[in-house]
């Protein structure tokens, strides 16, 4: 039976708030309780293109993975206002999943093991407004571009569900998308993970493929949108079991896929068999215009909103947010892979300094000789992206690329303690990657021997009269 679905509502937008509902709205309201200064809110007009991603590079280049969430009350010619950065915290995600933010990474291990199925509802705010034939155009929505050299305007906040070919379970995916036409999208499967296996087996059948674009829900559906697991594996359960409730769903009006009906905006349309157009280029992860893509192409049959609908954009390029995106669901990946060989794994990072994606650090308290490699070779089956991983002893501070590299410097010995294996698969969008082909580095930088001399220590007591003393004067 289908269950009317929960009225949702935000601050500063009528009516109001509920803290209780999958939305992206309450979870706005409850970033404002929980850190008041982690929401900047922007009145004055800022133009569409560009200024949103200069403000947040410019907030983060004080501290890092701390900057606030931007709101943009006034998009110039925009018909809603435009939140971003939303990501580019971690207290943000731990706040999505109500932990503490030093829980994060275990929280989310366990809790996407676990699957709550989705409910069908009535009156979806999502549909409140539906655009359909000659009214569909993507100009309706605050699509930006992101930086300079960028092929065009991008949706970087698009998360494409669709429906197994065969079988019919629901994935869900985060693809950049270029603007087109008034109902064309570019997009690109480089990952080639479900959606890229999709295509091949309905291209083989010669059909398209029913999809809709998701822009704007509660976090948990867009970390739903970043789990890996089998093809089998329905991720709007996979939401819910996030969340720990049923995720509302309702059926789009174009297409035979389901939408959360809480969404604030959805797109539904098709993916063309056998059509690809040029795609890019666009800012990536890594810093650079990334000129590859798998050029696919997305015909848009429907645009639907709320009526007061948000616009949420991921800010693009190396930023905090898209590469935090990255990193802590892969965090907890690796994580739960490495603790499932070795319980002695405290903790791993995704460090910046490596894009996110193609670093990764473990610590391992008093690993035997040799555990080094096998945990760093876990590592590299369970993530293809990875080109280094460096192993720790569980005193080094894997979120501190200081305290690694003292560890490089002062445990590690070159000849005996780096090992590269040659010509294996890595992340295409690496530029230096060759034709799908990279090396793969391990550095052993544990210490080498139980008998090795001892960090120096402040007594704890110290540390704290210290840090009371300074906070006295307010340094
Ligand atoms: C902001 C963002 C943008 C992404 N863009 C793309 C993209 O354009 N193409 C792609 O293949 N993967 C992209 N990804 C990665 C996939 O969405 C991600 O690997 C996802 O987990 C795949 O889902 P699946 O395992 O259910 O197929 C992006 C990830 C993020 C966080």
């Amino acid at each position: 039976m289908d269950h009317p679905a929960t009225a949702t509502t935000i601050a500063g937008l009528p009516p109001a708030a509920t803290d209780s509902a999958f939305t992206l709205r309450s979870f706005l309201a409850d970033v404002e309780r929980d850190d008041p200064g982690g929401v900047l809110r922007i009145v004055e007009p800022v133009p569409l293109d560009f200024d949103a991603s200069a403000i947040a590079l410019e907030l983060e280049r004080e501290v890092s993975w701390q900057s606030p969430l931007l709101w943009f009350e006034q998009i110039e010619g925009a018909r809603f206002p435009v939140v971003t950065n939303l990501f580019a915290s971690r207290r943000r995600y731990a706040l999505a999943l109500g932990v503490p933010e030093s829980r994060l990474i275990e929280a989310w291990a366990e809790r996407g093991d676990r699957t709550i199925d989705p409910v069908r509802v009535t009156g979806a705010p999502v549909h409140e407004v539906v655009l359909t034939g000659a009214d569909v155009d993507l100009a309706h929505l605050p699509i930006k571009q992101h930086f300079a050299r960028d092929g065009g305007r991008y949706i970087t906040n698009g998360i494409v569900v669709a429906n197994d070919p065969q079988t019919g379970v629901r994935n869900a995916s985060f693809h950049r998308m270029q603007v087109k036409g008034r109902t064309r999208l570019g997009t690109s499967l480089h990952s080639r993970r479900h959606l890229w296996d999709y295509v091949n087996r309905a291209e083989a059948a010669d059909q398209k493929i029913p999809i809709a674009i998701v822009i704007g829900a509660h976090p948990i559906f867009t970390f739903a949108g970043l789990w890996k697991g089998p093809l089998t594996t329905d991720e709007y359960a996979v939401a819910g079991g996030l969340f720990g409730a049923p995720l509302e769903i309702t059926r789009c009006r174009t297409v035979p896929v389901d939408v959360p009906a809480q969404a604030e905006i959805t797109l539904e349309g098709w993916l063309l068999p056998h059509v690809r157009e040029p795609e890019g280029p666009f800012a990536e992860f890594t810093g650079y215009h990334s000129e590859r893509s798998t050029e696919q192409v997305i015909e848009i049959t429907a645009i639907t909103h709320r009526r007061d609908a948000l616009y949420h954009d991921i800010v693009a390029g190396m930023s905090d947010e898209h590469c935090s995106l990255l990193a802590v669901p892969q965090e907890a990946r690796l994580l739960k892979a490495l603790r499932s060989h070795f319980s002695n794994v405290t903790a791993v990072s995704y460090p910046k300094s490596g894009t996110c994606r193609l670093h990764a650090v473990i610590a391992m308290k008093n690993p035997v000789v040799g555990q080094q490699k096998n945990a760093a070779m876990v590592a590299f089956a369970e993530d293809i992206s990875l080109k280094l991983v460096i192993v720790v002893d569980d005193d080094v501070n894997v979120f501190d690329d200081r305290d690694i590299f003292w560890a490089m410097a002062t445990r590690m010995q070159a000849d005996e303690d780096i090992d590269i294996v040659r010509n294996a698969f890595g992340a295409i969008l690496d530029p230096s990657n060759r034709a799908g082909r990279t090396a793969k580095m391990i550095i052993d930088a544990t210490r080498p021997s139980a008998d090795f001399p001892q960090r120096h220590q402040l007594p704890p007591e110290s540390i704290e009269r210290a840090r009371a003393l300074l906070a006295r004067l307010g340094r």
